[in-house]
């Protein structure tokens, strides 16, 4: 039985695929860059980001900059995972077929008082806010990616990844 100190030691790494695209949503942020560096290692080379201030930020922009030093394409979309139309836009960027799909978005509410401190109506809609671009947002990704084969692969229309690691 495991207890909450013992951590389990993947015997194998995942590897990519370098003939397929990869939609990263929100991993321009702190994780989200250690997954994206961890897949070119792994064999990406085509990542879509998809983010609302897109490689703004220098630690976002130098690593973007130094994975297309290395040859990886790169290409960052800025817009919100819950806006149809924007999810649309970095799925359309896609040079060869999307056959992965990460999640990584964090949505913080820090405009109201603590959850604690609010009215059941308005601690739904602060669950709302926050959970949104996670569950909802996730869930509407998928139907936006075209099924197309990939050549040179064995992935098929209905297998396409989806792997989140947002809480
Ligand atoms: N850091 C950890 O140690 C850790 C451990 C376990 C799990 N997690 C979970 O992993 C997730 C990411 O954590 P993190 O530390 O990488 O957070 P982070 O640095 O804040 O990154 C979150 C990313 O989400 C993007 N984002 C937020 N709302 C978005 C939206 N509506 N549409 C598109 N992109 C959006 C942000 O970019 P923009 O603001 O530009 O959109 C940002 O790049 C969180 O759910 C966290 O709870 C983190």
């Amino acid at each position: 039985m495991l207890t909450f100190t013992q951590v389990l030691k993947a015997t194998k790494k995942p590897t990519y695929s370098p003939d397929v695209s990869y939609l990263l949503v929100g991993c321009l942020g702190g994780l989200g860059r250690c997954f994206a560096r961890e897949m070119v290692q792994q064999g990406a080379r085509h990542l879509i980001f998809l983010g609302r201030s897109g490689d703004e930020k220098p630690e976002a922009s130098a690593m973007v900059r130094r994975m297309r030093s290395e040859g990886v394409d790169v290409q960052v979309i800025k817009g919100d995972v819950s806006k149809e139309q924007d999810v649309l836009r970095a799925v359309k960027a896609a040079k060869v077929p999307i056959a992965g799909v990460m999640q990584g978005v964090m949505a913080l509410d820090v405009s109201k008082p603590p959850p604690w401190l609010l009215g059941p109506e308005r601690l739904i809609d602060h669950f709302r806010i926050v959970s949104s671009p996670v569950t909802t947002s996730t869930a509407g990704i998928m139907p936006l990616i075209p099924r197309l084969p990939v050549p040179g692969t064995s992935t098929t229309p209905s297998q396409i990844s989806l792997s989140t690691f947002s809480s």
